[in-house]
């Protein structure tokens, strides 16, 4: 089906089919189906490279995979892919081919688009950036002063920061030459000032990352940093303590880099899919070229693994099919992300721009409103910190949140534990293991009175369960296991967003309130006030701030 319109899909028989069949399987409980099918927690299982998935605990039957499978080939799945990974503009409302894939394709692949390999231009850049990296490491690239850099301040935001800052901190075992990495991206000049306080001009050099080159909050930080370093150390320190990464070469000369310490990426780069490209450059500083290329071998990994598996055991089609059932004919709202590993702790704000930034859209590819629930509202803490916080209303509140879990065999840190008896990796991993355990099959009141719990306690402790997860393990957290995370949920995205019929890779909602911004700046400075028409409330706060600011 190329669904013009997507009222199309809800009319399918793929849909109906499905529809019928989530009223028969919409009341049964986890513990039925695992007591009426108890291989499902073998058989529905899936491997992706390294990464070992367990989607048992989901509320679905072998019936509802059959069913989910047939709509994503009702929405002509397989096609969409391929025309991703082939270089079609995909990205209709900006023109543009969507290949961060070709990213991390080896050196000696081909990818043709417009008559260009691209994949040479990958290399090219990449080739720049190792060696680049390994001046820095090895000390031969040395501040104005004449000394060694230390710190790498990324300059950047969205897509430009969220990447390289959750990869450094979830990586943070392989930096391995004495290079500390810091990020700057909010326009809050606190930031900036506590970032750099610390810190030495003469051993510090910023990247300034940003896709387009315009915006506002990085230019802003990155000359504020200018003056920091020029103030310091003279004009002429700029060639040594700022590089670039963009695609906008115009825009990098004339805030005064040198493009000759530009790094480039192209336009079928979404910022929020670029970590594999230059954006990567302060990463790079701190684990070395190798452990970036096994980053990026870790993605195409699962990039084959989505391209060449069927789509019955197809991690990322999954995972989206799953997303999409929940969104769609449970009215689940939200998706919790639990990574339990302390380095992940950026991980669910990273999927955050990934997954919200590319779906939160209403209209369907032709501009016609969509049929169906599209963006879910991601969000997440590592456990076990959530575990005291938040997770009472995954427990026994009244929504349905479905989860994600991820996990590792082998420890990043450990310690014995408290009483020498295994060790402190052990306790994290027992708790994931619990805490999936008793939000998919609870505590019923039975149970309870049998354990001898007052009656009256009884409808407070009881644990409804029936709330469905999936569980990610991987055997360590290693630069590869990170990229095949990575492309997992970049392509389950890209899934959800097929089912939707959506351009899952522009932005054009985050526009509106730059332009704004721009406007009201210069209202809140002006002796005038605001300088154009607005609203009454506006115009309120407007004097209440100046009245203040003086
Ligand atoms: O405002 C949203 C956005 O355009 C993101 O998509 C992007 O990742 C971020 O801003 C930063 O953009 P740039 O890399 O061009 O500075």
């Amino acid at each position: 089906m190329t669904t013009s319109t997507q009222s199309v899909l809800t009319r399918s028989p793929e849909w109906q089919k499905l529809q019928a069949h989530h009223t028969d399987v919409a009341e049964l409980h986890l513990r039925e189906l695992f007591a009426t099918d108890p291989e499902r927690g073998r058989d529905l299982t899936v491997t992706a490279g390294d990464l070992y998935i367990d989607y048992s605990l989901h509320r679905i039957d072998r019936t509802t995979l059959g069913l989910l499978t047939d709509l994503a080939r009702a929405v002509d799945l397989e096609h969409r892919r391929d025309r991703m990974l082939r270089g079609d503009r995909v990205n209709t409302t900006e023109n543009r081919a969507v290949l961060h894939t070709a990213l991390r394709l080896p050196a000696d692949a081909t990818l043709t688009v417009d008559a260009h390999n691209v994949v040479a231009d990958v290399h090219r850049v990449l080739d720049r950036m190792g060696d680049f990296t390994d001046r820095i490491r090895s000390g031969h690239w040395r501040g104005a002063t004449g000394e060694r850099i230390t710190t790498v301040v990324n300059i950047g935001i969205g897509g430009s920061d969220l990447g390289p800052r959750m990869v450094y901190r979830a990586l943070r075992h392989y930096t391995d030459a004495g290079i500390t990495v810091r990020f700057i991206s909010n326009v809050d000049p606190t930031d900036l000032v506590a970032t750099l306080t610390d810190l030495d001009p003469a051993t510090t050099l910023f990247v300034v990352s940003s896709k387009t080159f315009t915006t506002i909050e990085t230019l802003t930080n990155a000359t504020a940093a200018r003056r920091w370093i020029t103030g310091a150390l003279g004009e002429d320190a700029v060639a040594r303590h700022f590089v670039a990464v963009s695609t906008n070469a115009a825009k990098v000369a004339e805030f005064g880099i040198d493009p000759g310490n530009m790094f480039e990426f192209w336009d079928w780069v979404g910022g929020r899919y670029s970590v594999g490209s230059a954006i990567g450059l302060s990463v790079m500083a701190a684990i070395g070229k190798d452990a970036f290329a096994q980053f990026l071998a870790g993605m195409h990994t699962v990039d084959r693994h989505f391209t060449e598996t069927q789509l019955e055991a197809n991690a990322p089609v999954l995972l989206g099919l799953l997303g999409f059932w929940y969104s769609n004919f449970f009215g689940a709202e939200t998706r919790a992300v639990l990574p339990y590993s302390n380095d992940l702790d950026r991980f669910p704000a990273y999927l955050q721009q990934l997954t919200m930034e590319s779906n939160g859209k209403a209209v369907q590819l032709n501009g016609a409103p969509v049929a169906t629930a599209t963006g879910s509202i991601w969000w997440g803490e590592p456990g076990t910190n959530g575990q005291h916080a938040f997770y009472q209303l995954l427990h026994q509140g009244t929504r349905l949140i479905p989860v994600d879990f991820l996990g590792f065999a082998e420890p990043t840190d450990d310690l014995p534990a408290i009483d020498g008896r295994g060790s402190m990796h052990d306790i994290l991993v027992s708790n994931l293991l619990a805490q999936r355990r008793v939000l998919a099959f609870g505590r019923t009141a039975d149970e309870l009175a049998a354990d001898g719990v007052p009656d009256s306690l009884i409808p407070h402790k009881v644990m409804p369960g029936n709330r469905p997860s999936t569980t990610v393990l991987a055997p360590k957290l290693t630069p590869s296991v990170l990229g095949q995370l990575i492309a997992l949920y970049e392509h389950q995205t890209f899934v959800e967003g097929v089912l939707s019929n959506i351009n899952s890779f522009d932005q054009w909602g985050v526009e509106l309130g730059k332009t704004q911004a721009v406007e009201l700046q210069a209202a809140l400075s002006e002796a005038e006030g605001t300088t154009q028409p607005v609203d009454t409330s506006t115009e309120t706060v407007v004097g209440w701030y100046r009245s203040i600011r003086g």
